[in-house]
């Protein structure tokens, strides 16, 4: 009884350590805040934020979630702060360089790109400095997964290769329009340059004939239409982005770095005679114009499709699409039409942070079966809008997480893992049967003993 109960329950204790989480690391969180965000009625906010607070040293982010809070911490819902998007990505900087101040004295152009003070760490993507981000979402922020799936981290901070004389930083941008008491919170959101009363770009440039719409409408400090009595500038609210970041301490011999590449559906890339499919191949537009339908019902979708030089090798292990109000879901194929992952949108349908009817409050994260791909493969990226009625400044970037190696089969960390639990199932087996045999020696001694005793007992 005793004996069977001991193994009974050592096994137990096997089975739970066994099924324990399979990699042996400790996934830390922190929560920050941005610096504040003053906002009035109709008001864009667009900042370059430098020198965020962010984990510090060698690491591997596991995920990064973002929402707008107010003074108190409040979520704020997205009819009231509409988040057009939050990007996120490390750069280096000349040590003692005061780049706030760099800032103030360039177009942003000049100073985006790099110099001897400033160099930005962009995505492995092909639209070099026109999206450069490593993190990144914007409305669907809060109901979007960012998990990097295990044993995948995205390694940052590698002391070995920050240049010397540099410090490693990181750089926040928010785009967000208070969309209370406007005219038009569809237009506001979508940028719309005629409820902006715009007509010059933000570095005072005439904008491109045509252009009804986007980025290029709603940059820091403009205004969006609002209705009478919300002129005044006396609804004045201070917001925060909140940034939750989870990540491990780097160790490679539990972790494999994955790297964040973008692909933009509006890429201007083309096949051509002896093409790399090199960056200086690519402009990427990041946004463009959804048209009406002349039709009318169901058939009102509209489909852009891009393919794709893929000019690396690796292994994608998760994949999630951006896009705006009016998205149907977009997806990633091969050229054979396999199709590798597709990312769709969740429309809120209440009133409260996170479900805001009309607004995209999520999109569905992909984790396939790590799906291989090849130097010069071709992809192609599908993104799906209703044209019901038409929009302007949408986006259609995919997001891919890419890993160089697989955890093998029996990768040293499971297998380790397998031969210390083969070890300790078998020395449990030995002490359980040491301790059986002991305890059947014991008693057999004991029953002779015992007999003997009887017998002598008899005997005298
Ligand atoms: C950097 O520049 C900003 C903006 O001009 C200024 O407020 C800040 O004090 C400067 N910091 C240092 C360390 O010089
Ligand atoms: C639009 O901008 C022009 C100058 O650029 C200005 O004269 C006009 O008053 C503005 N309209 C509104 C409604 O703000
Ligand atoms: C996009 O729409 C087309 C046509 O309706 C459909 O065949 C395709 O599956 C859709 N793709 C996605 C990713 O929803």
């Amino acid at each position: 009884m005793v004996c069977s109960c001991l193994i009974s329950s050592l096994l137990l204790l096997l089975v739970s350590s066994s099924i324990s989480p399979s990699y042996s690391f400790k996934i830390k969180s922190a929560s920050f805040l941005s610096p504040k965000q003053v906002m009035t009625p109709g008001s864009v906010t667009d900042p370059h934020l430098f020198d965020i607070d962010f984990p510090r040293g060698h690491i591997g982010i596991k995920g990064f979630d973002a929402e707008v809070v107010d003074e108190d911490g409040n979520p704020v819902p997205l009819h009231e702060t509409y988040l057009h998007h939050w990007v996120v990505h490390p750069y280096y900087v000349r040590k003692g360089f005061n780049l706030s101040q760099l800032d103030l004295d360039l177009p942003r152009n000049d100073l985006l790109g790099s110099s001897p003070d400033y160099i930005p760490i962009r995505n492995g993507g092909l639209c070099g400095n026109r999206v450069r981000h490593y993190f990144g979402l914007g409305s669907e922020t809060r109901k979007t997964s960012t998990y990097v799936p295990d044993p995948y981290a995205i390694e940052i901070g590698n002391p070995e290769e920050t240049p010397d004389g540099y410090e490693f930083k990181w750089l926040l941008n928010i785009h967000a329009i208070d969309t209370r008491g406007v005219v038009d919170k569809q237009g506001c959101t979508e940028c719309r340059c005629d409820l902006y009363n715009v007509t010059v770009d933000e570095y005072g440039r005439a904008l491109e004939p045509g252009y009804k719409g986007g980025l290029y409408c709603c940059y820091d400090k403009t205004q969006c239409l609002v209705r009478k009595g919300f002129e005044d500038g006396d609804k004045t609210r201070t917001l925060y982005l909140k940034y939750i970041v989870r990540w491990v301490d780097w160790d490679s011999s539990v972790l494999l770095p994955a790297k964040v590449y973008i692909l933009d559906v509006t890429d201007s890339w083309e096949p051509s005679e002896g093409s790399t499919g090199d960056i200086q191949e690519h402009f990427c537009h990041v946004e463009y114009d959804v048209e009406p339908c002349t039709t009318s019902g169901d058939g009102c979708v509209d489909v852009r499709t891009k393919s794709l030089m893929i000019p690396f090798n690796g292994y994608i292990v998760y994949g999630v699409a951006h896009q705006h109000a009016g998205g149907l879901g977009a997806a990633l194929y091969r050229a054979d039409g396999e199709g590798i992952c597709s990312s769709m949108p969740k429309y809120g349908n209440g009133h409260e942070p996170g479900n805001e009817a009309g607004y995209i409050v999520g999109m569905s994260s992909c984790y396939p079966k790590p799906v291989k791909v090849t130097y010069g493969e071709t992809l192609t990226l599908e993104f799906n809008y209703s044209n019901v009625v038409g929009h302007t400044g949408v986006m259609g970037l995919f997001y891919i997480l890419v890993a160089q190696q697989l955890p093998e089969p029996e990768s040293s960390l499971q297998a380790h893992a397998k031969s210390v639990s083969f070890l300790a199932l078998l020395a449990v087996t030995v002490v359980v049967v040491v301790v059986a045999v002991v305890v059947l020696i014991a008693a057999v001694v004991y029953r002779r003993q015992n007999r003997e005793d009887g017998y002598q007992s008899l005997s005298t």
